[in-house]
Formats: structure tokens, C-alpha cells, sequence
């Protein structure tokens, strides 16, 4: 796995506002990092220094290993950013604007014609290449931000607030956009100041605050921290004639070494492990083996809100 974007104690001042403060992060190459902290914290500031648009105060940014103050026209066909506003071409139709920044990145003639057509595929605006700018929905209009940004094909697509202000179904089909981009090896830094919109696309999260991280890491690191120990739901077909309840089950494991805790949740149980544990399956086997029916099965998804609160706790006032 390698580095693809890097922040070495990178600082960043405004006159007398301290945005950044000694922020280190590392995303490896295919990742979706979502870069999450509330308003203020320092997100927009971060990815305009990696985009080449601010220098830091101190530290170093790197792309690709590449400096990005020192060498950023070697950086610049290497990202690809969209900033949390869109800008001012609403006068101009879906394809022209494709044109326009296409010729902004040097894209002439057959291989811009091929190269619109691809993002505009890619973003599912296939239908809309005739239509006015302005006249998209906030969810067509972040996909064409995106076409937009995947013209000169990055490797690495530093997206701010790209959520923000979506529907729910305009939500789900983003998410869908960012899985295939990942699917095509692309490396995603995706900001938020809400936890939910977009914690399940990403694989590693980064929380920061008063320009500080107090955080990053993989979505199993997070867990880990929070939580020592896995958490398992369980359901089960009770069939009492034959002595199989959630009750019976939750006794049987009381005694298995794994298990730290029990407790009833409707309509089943929850199971803590112990925090040496990590892999919870073999519990499943055990309850199937003594002839339990089992309807659900699973390990809890670590609850990103549950997370914010964690590692935020006492700076968020
Ligand atoms: N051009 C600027 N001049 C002065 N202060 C700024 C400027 N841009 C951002 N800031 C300040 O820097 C801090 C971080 O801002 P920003 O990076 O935009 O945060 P976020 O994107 O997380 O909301 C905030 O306190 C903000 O007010
Ligand atoms: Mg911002």
C-alpha cells in the first residue's frame, strides 16, 4: 500500500486566525478518507492547500510524494478538487461547461468529444448535456461538479462538502458514485461536517477540530478505540418445546470463554466479546451445532455518532 496524499504537521495562520495546527494525516493509495469536524475546523483549509490554491504556514503537503507549494504544476494533473460552491456558469449549457474546463486542462479536439462523453456516463448526466447549468437539481449539480473534476482523469479527487445539502435519494446515488470511482482506483478525500452523510462510503476517517486531528485512522481503528470489543446481535427461531429460547442460548454462552457480557435486546439478545476476540463466527457455529436456529447473525456497525462523541469529548463545547 502506498502514501498518496500526505500532511506532515502542516500549519496554517490567517492574520491572527491559527486555521491548522500541526495537522499530520496519510491516505494510501484507493482509499476514501471522509474528513469530518464541524464548521470552522479547518477542512476547507486543508484541501485548498493540497489542491495547490494556499501554501501552508509551515509543515509540508505532499501528493504522489510531490510537494505541493513547491512543485504544484506537477501536482495539478494529479488531483482533481471541487470546491463546496459550484461557481457562476449558470448561463451555460451542461456541455459547454464540460467543454470549457476540458479546454482549460488542454483536452482538444476526438479525446475531449470522448473524454465528455465518459464523465458524463460516469456521472449519469448522459440525458442532460443539453440542459442549462441552472437548471439542475443540487444533486445533478454535484455530479456535474464531479464530471467536471474527473476531465483530466486524477488520481486523487479532493471533494469539500460534496454531500451538503442533498436528498436522501440524491444522497445514495453520490454514494454509488464514489464506490465505482473507487472501484476505478481512485483516492478520495471527501470533508463533511455531518457524521452520517458520508462515514459509510469511507474505509479511513480523519476527525478535526480547531484545526487540530484529534483522529484518523481505518473504520476498524475507530471501532477498536471506542469500543474494545465486538458487538454481536442475535435472533433466534425460539422453540421452547425443545428447551431453545434466547434465554437457554444467552446461558450456554455465558459460560463460553469469548463472551464478556450478555444482555436481552428485543427481539433477541447482544453479545459483548472480549476485546482479544475478532472473530465472532465461531459463537454462531457453536449455538447452530447445539441445534439453535439462527435468523440473524451480526457483528455492530461502530456508530459514527457514538465515535464523534468519543473522540471530541471536552473540545466540542
Ligand atoms: N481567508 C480567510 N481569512 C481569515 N480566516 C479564515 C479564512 N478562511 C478561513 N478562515 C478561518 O479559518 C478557520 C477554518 O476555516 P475553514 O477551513 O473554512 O473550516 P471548515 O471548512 O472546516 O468549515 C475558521 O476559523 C475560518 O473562520
Ligand atoms: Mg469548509
Amino acid at each position: 500500500m502506498s502514501v498518496i496524499v500526505q500532511l506532515d504537521r502542516v500549519e496554517k495562520r490567517y492574520k491572527d486566525v491559527h486555521a491548522l495546527r500541526a495537522v499530520d494525516l496519510s491516505i494510501n493509495e484507493g482509499d476514501a478518507f471522509g474528513f469530518i469536524g464541524p464548521n470552522g475546523a479547518g477542512k476547507t483549509t486543508t484541501l485548498k492547500i493540497l489542491s495547490t490554491l494556499l501554501r501552508p504556514s509551515a509543515g509540508r503537503a505532499l501528493v504522489c510524494g510531490i510537494d505541493v507549494s513547491r512543485r504544484p504544476d506537477e501536482v495539478k494533473p494529479l488531483i482533481g478538487y471541487m470546491p463546496d460552491v459550484l461557481g457562476v456558469y449558470d448561463d451555460m449549457l451542461v456541455q459547454e461547461y464540460l467543454e470549457f474546463f476540458a479546454a482549460a486542462y488542454r483536452i482538444h479536439g476526438e479525446k475531449r468529444r470522448q473524454v465528455i462523453d465518459t464523465v458524463l456516463e460516469l456521472t449519469d448526466l448522459g440525458g442532460k448535456r443539453d440542459a442549462q447549468v441552472r437548471s439542475l437539481s443540487r444533486g445533478m449539480g454535484q455530479r456535474l461538479g464531479l464530471a467536471r473534476v474527473l476531465l483530466h482523469d486524477p488520481k486523487v479527487l479532493l471533494l469539500d462538502e460534496p454531500a451538503a445539502g442533498l436528498d436522501p435519494r440524491a444522497r445514495i446515488e453520490f454514494k454509488e458514485l464514489v464506490l465505482q470511482l473507487r472501484r476505478m482506483g481512485k483516492t478520495l478525500l471527501i470533508s463533511s461536517h455531518i457524521l452520517g452523510e458520508i462515514g459509510m462510503m469511507c474505509n479511513t476517517i480523519g476527525i478535526i477540530e480547531q484545526g487540530r486531528m484529534l483522529f484518523a485512522g481505518t473504520i476498524e481503528d475507530v471501532r477498536k478505540k471506542v469500543r474494545p470489543g465486538l458487538r454481536v446481535t442475535v435472533r433466534l427461531r425460539e422453540e421452547p418445546e425443545k428447551g431453545r429460547t434466547h434465554a437457554e442460548a444467552m446461558e450456554i454462552l455465558r459460560g463460553h470463554p469469548m463472551v464478556e457480557a450478555l444482555k436481552p435486546s428485543e427481539p433477541g439478545f447482544e453479545v459483548l466479546l472480549r476485546p482479544e476476540c475478532e472473530d465472532a463466527s465461531v459463537l454462531s457455529v457453536d449455538l447452530a451445532g447445539r441445534g439453535f436456529r439462527i435468523l440473524h447473525f451480526a457483528e455492530q456497525a461502530v456508530d459514527l455518532e457514538e465515535v464523534f462523541l468519543h473522540v471530541t469529548k471536552g473540545v466540542v463545547s
